[in-house]
């Protein structure tokens, strides 16, 4: 018997219940108290799923999170509920009524299919995981909209389902991360045509995929959600552009989209002006920020550097705008003596282009606080030289 099904009893549900709140620190008292009662198997599956189910609420919240099953390996590979939500909205909304969800683990993409009244099969070969995606689909009242197969993806016909969407394991509990493409399982090159092949087809890949690697055929999107770059999905199919790009920041629902006929040459460069905009990771990794330049007026401090500059301020949901104060060679000496000069107490590292570690500069400039001002200091390259650019957030 496997660690979940015991949970899915009435007593292993009351236990669930019992130990939700458990504080991790007072575990050990917890267990032993449990065990005069229950069985220790059960009792040490409790606190492990209410363990998951803490960490868990970062991504799905606490209203879901504490209701739902998970494996170690399930929860860290799951899709985030509002990178989940958006690709299904996506979907119902070009009229995708039954998606195939191959490699579906605990269910991330597929409650999010569901709750946006998609119809789901989901497909995953490992039969814990199976267990755990069909309890989350009890548990959130979507039984019947969601089908868990176990079952080879590689041998599951996918032909009537209106899309298909591919998330591979890119990581293995041995092996940790999995940098070759082939060595994902299933292989890319096998997801590749199962997404190509369906009228409309979705694959998640790793963000860093070099721009080159992407097939023709496929419209790249990445997904950042509050500042961090989450995935990197291809869509493929009857409806979708070969060669464009699109970068979309959440929760904003803020997106970039260019084809390549529209896609902006590398912006020019420009000395560095009184504003200086970081733009968000998805916008760098979809390579839109010429676009970003555009929209501000502005130009790059350095050819190979995505950091933008103008000289006023404007609103973008696709980059933190910062008024830069100072601009100094780096030299760690000026920027210790500086800080204390401005009184500052908090200071924030940014780095692009540069080697230095930023907790290690903090140490060394800031060992304690001067003052009641913050700073934030980007450590970069203007025109090739290394550089420190002083700056705040503009309000
Ligand atoms: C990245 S996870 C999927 C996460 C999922 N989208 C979610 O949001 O919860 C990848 C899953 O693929 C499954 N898998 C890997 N190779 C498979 C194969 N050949 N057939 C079926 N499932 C497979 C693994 O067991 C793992 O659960």
């Amino acid at each position: 018997m496997n660690v979940l099904t015991p949970l899915l009893t009435p007593e292993g549900r009351a236990l669930l219940d019992e130990v939700r709140d458990t504080d991790p620190a007072h575990e050990l008292a917890v267990a032993t108290r449990l065990r005069r009662e229950h069985p220790a198997e059960l009792v040490s599956a409790a606190l492990g799923q209410a363990r998951l189910r803490q960490r868990a609420v970062a991504k799905f919240g606490s209203e879901d999170a504490r209701r739902m099953f998970f494996t170690p390996d399930g929860a860290e590979q799951s899709t985030r509920a509002s990178v989940a939500t958006y690709r299904a909205e996506c979907l119902q909304a070009t009229g995708v009524r039954s998606v195939a969800d191959l490699c579906c683990g605990i269910g991330g993409d597929a409650i999010a299919f569901a709750r946006a009244g998609i119809r789901v099969l989901a497909v995953d070969r490992d039969p814990l995981t199976c267990e755990a995606a069909r309890a989350n689909a009890d548990a959130l009242g979507l039984a019947e909209l969601i089908e868990v197969r176990e079952a080879d993806v590689t041998e599951v016909d996918t032909a009537g389902y209106d899309a298909v969407f591919v998330d591979p394991a890119r990581r293995s509990s041995k092996r940790g991360r999995i940098f070759d493409p082939e060595a994902y399982s299933p292989p890319l090159s096998w997801a590749v045509s199962a997404a190509l092949g369906a009228p409309l087809g979705l694959l998640k890949i790793a963000p860093g995929i070099p721009h080159e690697a992407i097939p023709p055929e496929a419209t790249a999107e990445w997904v950042s959600d509050g500042g961090d770059v989450k995935e990197a999905v291809l869509w493929f199919g009857r409806d979708v552009t070969p060669g464009a790009r699109r970068a979309m920041l959440l929760p904003a629902g803020a997106g970039i989209y260019v084809t390549s006929e529209t896609m902006l040459p590398d912006p020019g460069v420009r000395p560095v002006g009184r504003y200086l905009y970081e733009p968000d990771g998805a916008v760098i990794r979809a390579h839109l920020v010429a676009e970003v330049a555009e929209e501000v007026g502005g130009g790059l401090i350095d050819p190979t550097i995505a950091y933008v500059t103008a000289d006023e301020a404007h609103r973008t949901p696709y980059a933190t705008a910062y008024e830069i104060t100072d601009r100094l060679p780096f030299n760690v000496k000026k920027l210790k003596a500086l800080l204390r000069e401005r009184r500052v107490g908090v200071l924030t590292v940014k780095k692009r282009g540069s080697a230095v570690e930023p907790e290690e500069l903090r140490r060394k400039v800031l060992p304690k606080p001067h003052g009641p001002e913050s700073v934030t200091v980007f450590l970069t390259r203007v025109a090739g030289a290394p550089t420190m650019l002083l700056g705040h957030p503009v309000r």
